[in-house]
């Protein structure tokens, strides 16, 4: 049994001993691109401990950020996948699991030809702490008595302010392969805005964890071989959706769901899912007259900002509401309906985004537009028209 509060070292104890040698239990099958693991030295494959893989949601040229790196092969396959002229770090708190990691990143990059992965010391609850400046200053000057505690304390909160070891909006892609259920529950709230936080506008997390079908029971989450065993500190698959909801990313979903579970204890199913989550929806509304169609299937939808839109139906949205349905994950579900006289963003009123309203097709085409044409011969297939 373990204290909730000790959760934290018993999972750094426990990843400590897997970063020197590998540990079956902590294995969950995964199916990599071959392709990409011939460049990544043995000692790094062996002693994974992913449940998924989030790299292949990624694309040329990004700047990824690994929360929970181990001994790095993801980070070593998001390289290869993003490129030169992408960016990799990885970020984790357990030296052992560092060390491997950096030893190894020369080896990768050599075998390359370029470098663009790096290894940082945080805890992923706390991306603005740089952890190896504060080992530093700690080693000047040493922890004896409640003074230099607070002062520590001091320095960490300044730290974070000015010198913050991921920066606020700098990232396009967060992944993560099997670790957001290791951070202790107090903390994961503000695990999900720190993942927000260095996401830039436009930018999204992909994640594969363990979700539970049902809630753990307390005793369970204070079993330390389940807790560090990525068992018990488990959120159930409704949570972990609503968590990226509630720290404000749309277009949330679901890209892989194993259908047999990892394990099952006490009859609780523990697998392995990988969603997607976008940031991106937040800011101010203008109104250009532009509408959207849903297409269906469904009979209705309703999006993250509470838009109930039915299938067929020509609804009004903003300006910022428009541009995002035009990307993914949204694009294929909607027609749009882009009006005749366009109105500059400069000149546009404000759009009351907390109702949905429908869009008369006057709106878009003008209130005078009387217009009458020939039958357009665009429409016709083939020859048969000409
Ligand atoms: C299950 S292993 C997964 C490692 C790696 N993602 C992989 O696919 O092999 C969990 C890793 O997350 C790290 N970790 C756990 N909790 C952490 C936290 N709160 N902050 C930073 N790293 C953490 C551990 O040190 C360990 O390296």
């Amino acid at each position: 049994m373990i204290e909730a509060t000790r959760k934290e070292t018993v999972v750094r104890q426990r990843y400590a001993a897997g970063a020197k040698e590998r540990a079956k239990n902590l294995c969950c099958p995964v199916d990599y691109d071959s392709e990409y693991l011939e460049v990544i030295p043995q000692e790094v494959i062996e002693r994974d401990y992913g449940c998924g893989d989030p790299s292949r949601y990624l694309h040329e040229g990004e700047t990824v950020l690994d929360l929970g790196s181990g001994t790095g092969k993801i980070c070593f396959i998001a390289a290869q996948i993003v490129g030169r002229n992408g960016k990799v770090i990885g970020v984790d708190m357990t030296d052992e699991m560092l060390e491997v990691a950096r030893r190894n990143a020369p080896v990768v990059g050599k075998r390359l030809g370029y470098a663009n992965v790096e290894f940082r010391k945080a805890r992923i609850q706390d991306l603005a702490l740089d952890l190896e400046f504060l080992d530093r200053q700690l080693k000047e000057s040493p922890i004896t008595n409640a003074a230099p505690f607070l002062a520590a304390d001091e320095l960490a909160q300044e730290l974070q302010v000015k010198n913050p070891l991921i920066a606020s909006d700098s990232i396009d892609v967060v992944i993560s392969n099997c670790v957001l259920n290791l951070v202790e529950p107090k903390s994961k709230r503000q695990l999900f805005d720190e993942i927000f936080r260095v996401l830039k506008k436009g930018g999204r997390a992909a994640i594969s964890d363990i979700v539970s079908d049902e809630p753990v029971p307390e005793e369970m989450q204070n079993d330390a071989e389940l807790w560090s065993g990525c068992i018990s500190g488990a959120l159930t698959e409704a949570g972990f959706l609503q968590a990226f909801e509630h720290a404000g990313f749309y277009g949330i979903q679901i890209l892989k769901r194993d259908v047999q579970p990892w394990r099952t204890v006490q009859g609780i199913e523990f697998r392995s899912v990988t969603i997607e989550a976008f940031k991106g929806k937040q800011g101010e509304c203008f109104e250009r007259n532009q509408a959207v169609i849903y297409r269906g299937p469904f009979k209705e939808v309703l999006d993250d900002d509470n838009h109930r839109m039915e299938r067929g139906k020509r609804y009004a949205v903003c300006d910022k509401t428009y541009n995002l349905y035009k990307k993914a994950p949204y694009r294929e579900f909607f027609e749009f309906v882009v009006p005749i006289v366009d109105v500059p963003l400069t000149e546009a009123r404000p759009f009351d985004c907390s109702r949905t309203a429908l869009r008369h097709p006057k709106e878009t085409k003008g209130q005078d537009y009387d217009v009458t044409t020939q039958a357009n011969n665009k429409c016709c297939d083939g020859d048969s028209c000409s």
